[in-house]
């Protein structure tokens, strides 16, 4: 079983990152600057996860803003994927929600990203409303995704029983 870690992205991590970017988003990616100048906004907080090979395979942005958490970015790499390592980003986001007081996690998906959605409901996110053309690349509409209250049972549980069901990789949370 793959042994993975979870930790802060630094700027040591950009150019990797941004690597990963490019392969994943060919036309629509962030550039690097746009990393570099969210590790230094005080209100983003940016996680990697790595295999023991130190090889970047997935990072996650958010942003917590009053009593909501909005997940920026949140990718993982072509080869690594249905590993649970996007569940393992969410789970650390939510982790930091309960520890900051946030109430709610939000975040826009495109409407087609089937995959994502699926993810997202995972976590019991539904979609709230549409932001029309919201993509610049495509005109894509983005589906606005939701939480309820994290701190509701309905939420708890599933969150408990979503960290319980890591089993695909072991995960080391720094
Ligand atoms: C979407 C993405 C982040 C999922 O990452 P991942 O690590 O493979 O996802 P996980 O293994 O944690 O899967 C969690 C759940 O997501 C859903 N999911 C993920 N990939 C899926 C696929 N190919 N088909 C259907 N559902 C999928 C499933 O519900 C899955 O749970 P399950 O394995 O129990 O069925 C990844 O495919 C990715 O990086 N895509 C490109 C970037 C992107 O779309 N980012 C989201 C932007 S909002």
């Amino acid at each position: 079983m793959e042994k993975v870690k979870v930790y802060k992205m630094t700027t040591d991590d950009v150019d990797e990152v941004f690597h990963l970017e490019e392969l994943i988003h060919p036309t629509h990616h962030w550039s690097k600057e746009s990393f570099y100048s969210e590790l230094s906004n005080k209100l983003a907080r940016y996680y990697c996860v790595k295999n023991k090979d130190n090889k970047i395979l997935a990072y996650i942005g958010v942003w917590f803003i009053f009593e909501e958490a909005h997940i920026t970015t949140l990718a993982v790499h072509p080869e690594y994927r249905r590993l649970q390592l996007a569940q393992i980003l969410i789970i650390q986001t939510v982790k930091d929600c309960y520890n900051e007081m946030i109430k709610y996690i939000t975040l826009e998906v495109r409407e087609s990203n089937v995959n994502a959605i699926n993810l997202y409901e995972k976590f019991l996110m539904k979609s709230i409303g549409v932001r029309k053309n919201y993509y610049q690349d495509n005109g894509e509409n983005a589906l606005i995704m939701f939480t309820e209250n994290i701190w509701y049972d309905k939420f708890k549980n599933n969150f408990f029983q979503m960290q319980n069901n890591i089993k695909k990789v072991e995960v080391l949370y720094v």
